[in-house]
Parts: structure tokens; sequence; C-alpha cells
């Protein structure tokens, strides 16, 4: 870092009230400052610190505590808005998806595993994806397969409980938790992003929205080559414009058509394990299921697989059949339409 990084977070840390984040700054310019002989500026700078630490003790504030302190008190905080902190096995073939998804999925991994690479040439990497379509298709479990492609560790965050329960103090919160991935290099997960458009209704003069808005914009500025956040919404329409032009990949997640519906059939029965009775009847199924999502339409297919189990006669200890009943599934797609009115 130049000396010049260092007064730029200095000003925005400064600007932000973030103490303990200024104090650290400042604490490592004073450091740069001795290593690169400006050693007088690295002594006034000190005696600035010390100054101000021995008024703020005085006034009773005893916020300049133990780094360990701070740090319990942050993740306290954290606490409150993550929802989830977690490592995941999912890979690239636990999804179903069009094969430009896939591609475009991939050609993300790819940039993460070649950061180095992109460095040489002064590339930047892509950090920030938004993917967004109906429910159900598939947005949460694509970010479970980056966390888990690319190994890193995955903090989930609700934005529409963020934005309900602390208004005023969201862009805090959110400033907060980029710092957090800043230094662990993790990926946030950034769930019902269209929260932020909801802003609007809460203020009559869009105040606090704009607030919250310029902060993901400079805290997407900031995000470190090495972190990722992924947001992900049903309606995209609610995302002001300058956001949406931040992310760096902009995916969709459809309803399946027949292929993929089929794709997710064989993937879900991919044990081998079940096999259906009447294997004919399965493409007209197939073609009655297109408009329900790929999460109704296994939870159908899941739900026919244990009542084919449950069905069997238990009686006479015969080993239990894993054939799934064809009719039944057929007849929990029905009622699943009707209950989604689809
Ligand atoms: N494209 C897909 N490929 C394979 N399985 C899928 C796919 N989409 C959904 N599923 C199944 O449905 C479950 C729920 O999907 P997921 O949570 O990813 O939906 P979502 O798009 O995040 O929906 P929501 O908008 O309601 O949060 C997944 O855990 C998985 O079992
Ligand atoms: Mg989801």
């Amino acid at each position: 870092m130049s000396q010049f990084d260092y007064i730029k977070e200095i000003a925005r840390f400064g600007l932000e009230n973030d103490q303990e984040s200024l104090m650290s700054k400042l604490n490592e310019l004073i450091e740069h400052s001795k290593k690169t002989k400006k050693v007088n500026f690295a002594i006034q700078l000190q005696s600035i610190l010390k100054e101000s630490l021995a008024k703020q003790k005085t006034s009773g504030l005893t916020k300049f505590g133990s780094d360990a302190y701070h740090q319990r008190i942050e993740d306290k905080e954290l606490s409150d808005i993550i929802l989830e902190k977690l490592t995941s096995d999912y890979s690239l073939d636990n999804l179903v998806a069009e094969d430009k998804i896939i591609e475009q999925l991939h050609f993300f991994l790819k940039e993460h595993t070649s950061i180095k690479l992109l460095q040489q040439f002064d590339l930047p990497v892509s950090n920030k994806v938004l993917l967004h379509g109906p429910s159900g298709c598939g947005k949460t479990l694509a970010s479970y397969v980056i966390a888990g492609e690319l190994k890193k560790l995955m903090y989930v965050v609700n934005l529409g409980a963020i934005v309900s329960s602390k208004l005023g103090d969201t862009s805090k919160n959110l400033a907060k938790l980029f710092r957090r991935a800043a230094s662990e290099e993790c990926i946030i997960f950034i769930d019902e992003f269209d929260s932020i458009g909801k802003l609007r209704d809460y203020n009559q003069d869009h105040g606090e929205m704009k607030r919250v808005v310029n902060t993901i914009l400079q805290l997407f500025d900031y995000l470190p080559q090495k972190s990722i956040v992924i947001a992900a919404t049903n309606q995209k329409d609610m995302i002001d414009e300058a956001l949406l032009r931040r992310f760096d990949l902009n995916i969709a997640f459809p309803l399946p058509d027949t292929d993929k519906i089929k794709d997710l059939i064989n993937l879900t029965l991919k044990s081998g394990q079940f096999q259906f009775d009447k294997p004919r009847s399965v493409n007209a199924i197939v073609k009655k299921a297109v408009g329900l999502s790929y999460y109704s339409i296994q939870k159908t297919l899941i739900t026919a697989i244990k009542r084919s189990i449950f069905e069997q006669d238990r009686e006479n200890n015969k080993p239990i059949a894993t054939l799934i009943n064809t009719k039944l599934w057929s007849d929990l797609v029905d009622d699943e339409k009707i209950a989604l009115n689809k």
C-alpha cells in the first residue's frame, strides 16, 4: 500500500465513524512511515494518536480496549445480521441449468482459480454476481456451488431482515460485513437483494435508500479481488440501475423446460436406486410439469418415492421394491399445480 492508499482508507473510516478500523489504519500508516524513513511524520502521528486516546480515556469512554474485545463486540453485532456461516460440498454437477449458465459459472470460477494469471496482465477479477429469477430455480443452490467449488467460507445474509429490523443501521452493518469479507477473503451471499427497493416505501424522501445504495456502491468498488459478493433476487426490477451496473455477472435462472426437467429427474434419481414403474408415462408428466419450478418438481418426485415405499406391504418381510408409483407422482404434480395456481 502506498501512503495515498492509507490516507484514502483513513478518510473513509473517519467519515464512516468507524473508530476501530481508523485506529488500526493509523497504526499501519505509522509503521509504514517509519519503514519509508518518514520518521518525523511517524512521530507526529503517534503523538496525535496518543493525545486522542488519553482524551477518550479521561472522558470515560472505554472504546479502545484490546483487539479481542472489539472483535467480540463486532462478532455479536454481525451475528444479528448473518443468517449462516457455511462451507459447502456442492459442485457444478449438482446444478441443472442451460449450458450458457453453466458456462458463465465455469468461467467465473476459472477467474478465481487463476487470479495470479489475471493479475500478471493487470486484468480485473470478476467478483460481483447477481443471480435472479423465479423462486425455486437454483439461485441459492448456485451460491452453494460457487462456495463449494472455490472452497471458500460463505456468509449468508438476508437483506430483507437487515433493512426491516435495523433500518437506520443498514449502511453501518453492511460496511462491517464487507470489512469482514475483505479480511477473510470469503463470499458474502446477500439474499432478497431487492429489499433495497423497499426502502423507498419506508422513507418519503428516499434518503435512507439513497444512503444504503451509495454505501453498497462504495463497498462494491472497494471489494478486494479475492472476496466475492453474490446477490440474489426474484424481483430484479426493484433494484436501482446504478447498482445493477456494478455486477460483473448477471445470471438469470428461469423455470425449467422439458429438457431441464428430464435432467432434474436424472439428477434426483442418479443413485440408480429408484426407477419408475411405468417409464412410458414419464414424458407426459414432464410436459405437464412445465411452469413449475425445479424445487416444486423435485419435491413432488421425492414425495412420490417416499409414498411408494410406504405403500408396500411390510407384513411379510419381503425386500422393499424400489419402483416409483408413476401415477402417484402424476397426481402430486397436478396437486402442486393447483396449489400454486399454475
Ligand atoms: N437449477 C436447479 N438444479 C438442481 N436443483 C435445483 C435447481 N433449482 C432448484 N433446485 C432444487 O430446489 C431447491 C431450492 O432451490 P433454491 O433454494 O436454489 O431456489 P432459489 O432460486 O434460491 O429460490 P428462492 O427465490 O425462493 O430463494 C434446491 O436446494 C434444489 O434441491
Ligand atoms: Mg434462495
